[in-house]
């Protein structure tokens, strides 16, 4: 449905904000754009709208160029962060508003059938009179996707809709756009830099850092697949840990242990490891207090999150993290041997490219 070939984006102040970035989605997919502020994710969503001009590469939807296609016509709604509604019409006049402007218009009647057909979707049937003042941040966000969806556009893009909104309300509108964009149909675009959220709802997930795609994946990929340091330091609450390693003659030598490559998964290695320097990635529910393991630590403090106990040690300026479950009783001062799961773990060039 949309392919993004090659595109790129170098703004008139020189500065490159996407350098060759190319993606594919299925129509009816929903897809998160993921990554850090700043990497380009609102610049690509501009560029799809039409808002932004490429300075190179193709956009194109079902097969053709939609480059040099007006924003109007390109049948997209787009949902910004800051969704500006119009203050003095109600919400039903809002939503209404797009149908019956422009050279497509369709009378009062039509557009408030159409209307309230969609407002029966999102759930927002009552507040068809209120003006957006009166409305709650969660309500103002569904009365613009709302208005977003009775243009019925092939392409839905949001950037960033939750942000504005609170912890709780977020986790539920988010639940409510999945329903309602599979329900519809509709080939759908979601921009976020929570990677819980990206997480929770998307079919694939697109990860950017500094205006390159880093993995375009399954959700569940990202996690147990990163393809490169980026992507495994990006994805996981709490956060992967990173050991600097020296690797040489079959030995993996870190400041506080040493083990052997040997005791790694043979399958795993992308390709043969050099005598070198490497970090190993070791996610927190990988290591695993156990009698005789390869590192010994005195835990610095113990944090119990329901059903789990986070253990957390330092080692010099690098923090580590253990999750274990809530039955192991593990304090504060404790001296535990630690060892980790080696067919879970990664191995990264310095470079951030995965070799295991
Ligand atoms: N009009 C512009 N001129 C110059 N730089 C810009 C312009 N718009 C955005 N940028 C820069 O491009 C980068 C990507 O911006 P953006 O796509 O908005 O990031 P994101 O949405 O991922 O936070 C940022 O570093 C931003 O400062
Ligand atoms: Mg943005």
């Amino acid at each position: 449905m949309i392919d993004v070939i090659d595109l790129q984006k170098v703004f008139d102040n020189g500065f490159e904000a996407l350098k060759s970035v190319g993606f594919t989605i299925e129509k009816g997919d929903l897809v998160c754009l993921l990554g850090p502020s700043g990497c380009g994710k609102s610049t690509i969503l501009n560029l799809i709208a039409g808002l932004l001009k490429p300075t190179g590469g193709d956009i194109q939807f079902k097969g053709e160029s939609v480059v040099k296609t007006e924003p109007k016509d390109r049948n997209i709604g787009f949902v910004f962060q800051n969704y500006a509604l119009y203050p003095h019409m109600t919400v039903l006049e809002n939503i209404m508003f797009p149908l019956t402007v422009g050279s497509k218009k369709i009378s009062k009647k039509e557009a408030k059938e159409i209307a309230q057909k969609y407002m029966k979707l999102t759930n927002i049937e009552d507040l068809s009179n209120k003006k957006p003042g009166t409305l709650s941040g969660g309500q103002q966000q569904r009365v613009a996707i709302t208005r977003a969806l009775v243009q019925e556009p092939e392409v839905l893009l949001l950037d960033e809709p939750l942000s504005n909104l609170d912890a709780r309300l977020r986790l539920k509108i988010r639940e409510e756009i999945r329903r309602l964009v599979k329900e519809v149909g509709i080939t759908t675009i979601f921009v976020t830099h929570d990677q819980e959220e990206a997480l929770s709802i998307s079919d694939k997930i697109i990860l950017m850092n500094e205006g390159i795609i880093q993995q375009h994946d399954d959700p569940q990929n990202l996690y147990l697949e990163p393809e490169n340091l980026f992507v495994a330091n990006f994805i996981g609450n709490p956060v992967i840990n990173l050991l600097p390693v020296h690797i040489e003659n079959n030995k993996v030598t870190h400041e506080h242990f040493q083990t052997e490559i040997d005791k790694f998964t043979s399958a795993r290695f992308k390709e043969t490891i050099e005598d070198g320097d490497y970090i190993l990635g070791v996610r927190p529910e990988d290591l695993i207090p156990s009698e005789n393991g390869i590192l010994e630590a005195n835990i610095r403090s113990v944090e119990l999150i329901g059903r789990e106990r986070i253990l957390n040690f330092d080692f010099e300026e690098h923090h580590i993290k253990s999750i274990v479950p809530v039955e192991t009783v593990i304090e504060e001062n404790d001296t535990i041997s630690f060892d980790f799961l080696y067919h879970k773990a990664f191995i990264f060039k310095e470079s951030g490219e995965r070799v295991y």
